[in-house]
């Protein structure tokens, strides 16, 4: 097997529902950090790539018939590399990294640019059709985020918890107290507003046709605090532990990871941060999907010899403090465990579905760096009951 080399990637700045980055279209998000790596990298020769892969979540508005490939032909590379978009709906982006790798290490591609995308905004109201036609009574679902047309038969066997109920699930049947929900929330928006000047190293600003330009995460709020987070509302459940403030946000952002293996790092003169060792996914009940980190991860290090103590840094997408606090929890981890997550979460940053997990390697191999670590752990948990894992180690 050969190895794979994480060389550059980049990302979007992360818009609020309806806020920063909501006038951009899906497809033109997913192009703008691929167009940015084409910049960074001129000389490279991009007829070259064998192949973009790209995480989206939704898929039902503009992202809608192969967003990646939209992508390739937004972006400017040459109409002759190919694309491909993949959907495990929270860890799209990580699964997208995880494919491409996959095929490097195979040795069946040399050069891969893959990310994600998601407008959680721009998602479309969908109308179903009735015996084929058109139903002006039919019911109309949302596609932002959670169930629609669901199979009578998952609701009857699994139900259908919405992402805040399965969350609560895990608090009430773990005992996770709303005020270490909280109080990890806080930490979060803390770390994140500390870290600005780390995360612009990996943030392409996006200009918008007003001729402004959208240059930082829109969601950290430096004005947080325990006072406010404990006076938030519980509308999931009563009584209940879940708020909109120890909950991930509903965000807009793309990201574009460049991959490649030894001979095409050495071919076209590039400089790795990180090499990707090996990913794991793993089901869960879906009324507990939050917890599916645990079974991914563990998967994962049996099979690279590794342990969880090797780990430098951990970046686990924050879903919901709930949820991080039951996987830190069966991990033996403390809450504020200080490589968990050191420059924020979800929580703070928000959570563009498809394009998170590849967030997460981005940050996660910048972060291995900048610590001189040699590991670093990768995970999140996916709607419908999985997680999946990603260890990188150092160049
Ligand atoms: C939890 C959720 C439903 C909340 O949505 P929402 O109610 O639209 O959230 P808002 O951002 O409008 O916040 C609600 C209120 O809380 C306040 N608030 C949120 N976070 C806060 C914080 N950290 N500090 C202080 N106030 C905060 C907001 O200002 C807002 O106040 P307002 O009503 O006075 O304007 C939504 O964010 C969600 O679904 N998150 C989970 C996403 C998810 O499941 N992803 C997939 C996971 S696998």
């Amino acid at each position: 097997m050969r190895e794979v080399f994480l060389c550059d990637g980049v990302r979007t700045p992360i818009g609020r529902f309806n806020g920063a980055l909501a006038a951009v279209r899906t497809d033109d998000l997913a192009a703008l950090p691929i167009k940015a790596l084409l910049a960074r990298h001129a000389s490279l020769d991009w007829a070259a790539l064998d192949e973009v892969v790209l995480g989206c979540a939704n898929q039902a508005g503009e992202d809608n018939r192969n967003v990646a490939r939209m992508a390739v032909l937004l972006s400017g590379l040459p109409v002759e590399v190919p694309a491909v978009t993949v959907n495990r709906l929270c860890a799209s982006g990580m699964e997208a990294v995880a494919m491409a790798a996959r095929a490097i290490r195979t040795g069946e591609v040399e050069l891969v640019i893959a990310g994600g995308v998601e407008s959680m905004t721009r998602a479309p109201v969908v109308l179903p059709k009735v015996n084929g036609k058109f139903d002006p009574t039919a019911e109309y679902f949302d596609t932002t985020i959670g169930w629609r047309f669901v199979n009578p038969v998952i609701r009857e066997k699994f139900g259908t918890d919405s992402m805040p109920e399965t969350a609560e699930n895990l608090a009430t049947e773990r005992g996770i107290a709303r005020a270490d929900q909280d109080a990890y929330a806080l930490r979060s928006h803390q770390r994140a507003v500390a870290a600005r000047g780390f995360l612009a190293g990996e943030i392409v600003p996006v200009p918008l046709a007003n001729g402004t330009m959208v240059t930082q995460d829109e969601h950290p709020r430096a004005d947080t605090s325990l006072e406010k987070l404990a006076s938030l509302k519980t509308p999931f459940r009563t009584p209940g532990t879940i708020t909109a403030g120890n909950a991930s946000g509903v965000n807009d952002g793309a990201c574009a990871l460049l991959l490649a293996s030894a001979d095409a790092v050495k071919r076209y003169g590039l400089r790795p941060i990180a090499r990707l060792l090996g990913s794991a996914s793993a089901g869960v009940a879906p009324r507990v999907m939050g917890i599916g980190p645990v079974p991914a991860t563990r998967k994962l290090l049996v099979r690279l010899d590794l342990t969880l103590a090797q780990m430098d840094n951990v970046e686990l997408n924050e879903a919901f403090a709930a949820q991080v606090l039951a996987v830190t929890r069966e991990f033996g981890l403390p809450d504020d465990a200080a490589h968990v997550n050191p420059n924020g979460g979800a929580i703070a940053l928000g959570h563009p579905l498809g394009m998170t997990g590849a967030r997460l390697v981005l940050t996660g191999a910048r972060e291995m760096q900048r610590r001189g670590g040699k590991f670093a752990l990768c995970t999140l948990c996916v709607g419908v009951g999985q997680g999946q894992a990603m260890v990188l180690g150092a160049v």
